[in-house]
């Protein structure tokens, strides 16, 4: 699977599925918002080589979903511009459900990638993976990462009230959901506005 994709500024970059060759690029990413500092609920970025494999070899053996944004001009590890992961839950019987995270280089923001991203990941879900639903969780102060998730589709279903304690503030955490099928009812095609 790979698809094209123009950006908002007129770039051209490639969706499609992870390959290890990644790795080193979706770590770069992953802490470069832990370094940010108010997107994610995790205090240390990642630099061991041995987690950060160990995240690939659980994504292949557990059969998950990981959908990147890359540069098509650009060498690995500065290709990867974004990622979105629809991992399993620990529970047997929700293997129906995916949860879902995303994140988009800081410079590669408000182009549309990740309505792009979500919208692949959510359809690859259920076509590889059986999945029928798809949930994440957000801070409450995220308003970008809201707003993009109300657009596609997720309704919120609980907020859990300070739920992260970081840099001496509390954080609201809240809680959303959207059914595939609902989804693709919508969007029958994979060009999402
Ligand atoms: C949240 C995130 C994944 C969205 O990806 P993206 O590629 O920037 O998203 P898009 O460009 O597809 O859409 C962003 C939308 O939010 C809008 N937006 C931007 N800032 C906003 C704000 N402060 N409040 C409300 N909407 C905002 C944009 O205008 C755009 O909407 P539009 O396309 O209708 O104009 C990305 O910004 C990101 O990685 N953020 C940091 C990490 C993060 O928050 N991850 C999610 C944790 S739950």
């Amino acid at each position: 699977m790979k698809k094209v994709f123009q950006l908002k500024n007129g770039e051209k970059i490639i969706l499609r599925h992870v390959s290890e060759a990644d790795i080193e690029g979706i770590w770069h990413n992953f802490n470069e918002v832990v370094e940010e500092g108010i997107y994610l609920p995790v205090f240390f970025p990642v630099r061991s080589e041995y987690e950060k494999q160990s995240w690939y070899n659980h994504l292949l053996q557990e059969k998950e979903l990981c959908v990147v944004a890359v540069l098509p001009e650009f060498k690995s590890p500065l290709n990867i511009i974004g990622q979105c992961e629809v991992s399993n839950l620990e529970w047997d019987a929700a293997n129906h459900v995916g949860r879902l995270g995303i994140i988009i280089q800081q410079k590669y923001r408000d182009l549309g990638i990740g309505l792009h991203l979500i919208d692949l990941a959510i359809r690859e879900s259920k076509k590889l993976n059986d999945k029928e639903k798809i949930i994440l969780s957000c801070f409450s102060n995220n308003t970008r990462a809201l707003s993009l998730y109300k657009k596609v589709g997720f309704k919120t279903v609980g907020i859990r009230k300070n739920q992260f304690f970081m840099d001496a503030n509390y954080y609201d955490e809240v809680l959303m959901e959207l059914w595939i099928d609902d989804y693709i009812h919508q969007h029958p095609d994979s060009n999402p506005k």
